[in-house]
């Protein structure tokens, strides 16, 4: 009998036999008697399991102590795309095999469930996010899976997973790339099967459009597996598909087709562009009169004059960035759009008060350096990039009564490579401002013209994020209470 069985019939007894009243009948006793002969059989079983049981959790905790090398620090590692996803799915894979050995003594009585519960392990949907973010940057950036492991190389079975949630989300060629790097990997302690490859590479390759190498994935796939029908009328149909087609795309070849985003975030700006940001200025404000700022000057520099954009250097201390990071680990959340949760936007991130003290400060010092009124602002949000993280192009304002009149937007993290250029984030889509993250400093811009209307240049997106761990704090300054700081004007355009 197997031991979780087993377990089963111990608790089952027990739990079935307390309510009974033996007191008022004899019979009940003489019955309990007789249970008792088989109790004593399934408890002696019982042992001779749980001491299988625990030979195998010491052969498995050896294991698992030989595979744990010293903590590196964690943020460090999770800095690599590939390592991190690696990572993530090593740990599931560990606890899983913990949880399973624990499972059949203690988890069915019920006592050590709540401790079980504790510990959270990795869902297959947080192994397939990473996976998506991988493609998701190879996509953005224009990477090929040898370009996205530089570091870091994936197993077998690993690239055979990406290629799979690859193929889920009909993003054929990167399945393609995956499951060639796959096949090319492969080694005899591989899980994954050599057939499977073979049938997914020839399919990937039909659905892409490039039926020369479906029929040649496919045929290969036949020599190993002669006798599979199934593979032969697969072939024939690829075959006829081909006279059909003029155009076969080369799968081998990453397509160059890209939005603006896109283009952008992988930094490919026009020259004229980036000789007018090279003319705009970088001074010492003093807060346009504020005289909060009089005493003690920001540097500020234009980084755009129109939509204005601003960076302010030196806002906020390491300090203040490592307790601001300390107090939102455990809060974070996955971040929502107006619309809720969503694909454009994969960050986590927690709205944070001003009980905190380092909070206040800050607040403080945005209404210092800002001059506008924190009175209707909403509270500071500290956000973290996953994997590939990204926020497609957006605007703060939408259509509400209080509109965002600005955001105040504060670089948290230390070292950072967001795309192969450097670029954090982008502003006004159609011409293109490409920012790039200095810890510490911080971009303001409004979003509304002075008129009230919603600035339409002030489309905006974060681009993924290729290595390292992105950290922003954002400040969303709304309409209510700037009436006198940031005059109103009847004109079209301002
Ligand atoms: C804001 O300005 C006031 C007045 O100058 C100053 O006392 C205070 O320290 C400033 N706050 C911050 C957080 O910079
Ligand atoms: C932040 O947390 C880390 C780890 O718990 C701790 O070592 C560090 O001292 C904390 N930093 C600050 C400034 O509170």
């Amino acid at each position: 009998m197997a031991i979780k069985e087993l377990t089963f019939v111990v608790c089952f007894w027990i739990v079935c036999t307390s309510g009974h009243e033996f007191f008022s009948s004899t019979d009940q006793t003489a019955q309990l008697v007789e249970k008792k002969k088989d109790l004593l059989m399934s408890f002696s079983q019982y042992i001779d399991a749980e001491e299988k049981n625990v030979e195998t959790m010491k052969s498995a905790l050896r294991n698992l102590l030989l595979s744990y090398s010293d903590p590196v620090d964690p943020e460090e590692i999770m800095r690599d795309p590939v390592t991190a996803y690696k990572l993530l799915r090593q740990l599931r894979d560990e606890l899983i095999n913990i949880v399973k050995h624990i499972q059949p003594s203690f988890y069915q009585c019920n006592e050590y469930q709540y401790e079980l519960d504790f510990l959270e392990i990795p869902q297959m949907e947080d192994l397939n996010g990473a996976a998506l973010g991988l493609i998701r940057l190879q996509e953005i950036y224009k990477l090929y899976p040898e370009d996205i492991m530089k570091e870091m190389s994936l197993s077998a079975d690993e690239a055979c997973h990406v290629g799979l949630v690859a193929f889920n989300e009909d993003k054929f060629q990167h399945a393609f790339f995956w499951f060639q790097y796959s096949l090319n990997t492969l080694t005899e302690y591989s899980a994954t099967n050599k057939k499977d490859l073979l049938h997914y590479l020839s399919f990937s390759a039909y659905r892409f459009g490039s039926q020369p190498v479906a029929i040649y994935f496919g045929q290969q796939l036949l020599n190993l597996d002669p006798t599979n029908d199934e593979v032969k009328v697969q072939l024939s149909l690829y075959r006829r598909h081909h006279l059909l087609r003029t155009s076969n795309p080369d799968i081998f070849i990453l397509n160059t087709e890209s939005s603006n985003y896109e283009t952008l975030c992988r930094g490919e700006i026009d020259e004229r562009t980036s000789k007018r940001q090279r003319a705009l200025s970088c001074r010492y404000s003093t807060g346009g009169g504020n005289p909060r700022l009089m005493y003690a000057p920001v540097k500020e520099e234009v980084e755009w004059d129109e939509p204005r954009i601003i960076r302010y250097h030196d806002i906020i201390s390491d300090r203040e960035i490592e307790i601001l990071k300390n107090i939102s680990r455990p809060l974070l959340s996955r971040s929502e759009t107006k619309r809720g949760v969503s694909k454009i936007r994969t960050s986590q991130s927690v709205f944070l008060k001003e009980d905190y003290p380092v909070v206040a400060r800050v607040n403080q010092r945005i209404a210092n350096i800002t001059g506008l009124s924190m009175k209707s602002a909403e509270d500071l949000q500290v956000q973290n990039y996953g994997i590939g993280g990204r926020y497609e192009p957006h605007y703060d304002s939408g259509d509400d009564e209080n509109e965002r009149i600005a955001t105040f937007l504060i670089y948290v993290s230390v070292a950072l490579v967001i795309s192969p250029n450097g670029i954090i984030n982008i502003i006004g889509l159609h011409f293109g401002v490409a920012l790039k993250p200095k810890k510490g400093s911080a971009v303001l811009w409004y979003n509304l013209l002075k008129n009230g209307n919603v600035d339409l240049y002030t489309e905006h997106a974060g681009c993924p994020v290729l290595k390292g761990n992105k950290w922003v704090a954002n400040k969303w300054i709304r309409e209510f209470g700037q009436e006198f700081r940031r005059p109103c004007s009847l004109s079209y355009w301002e």
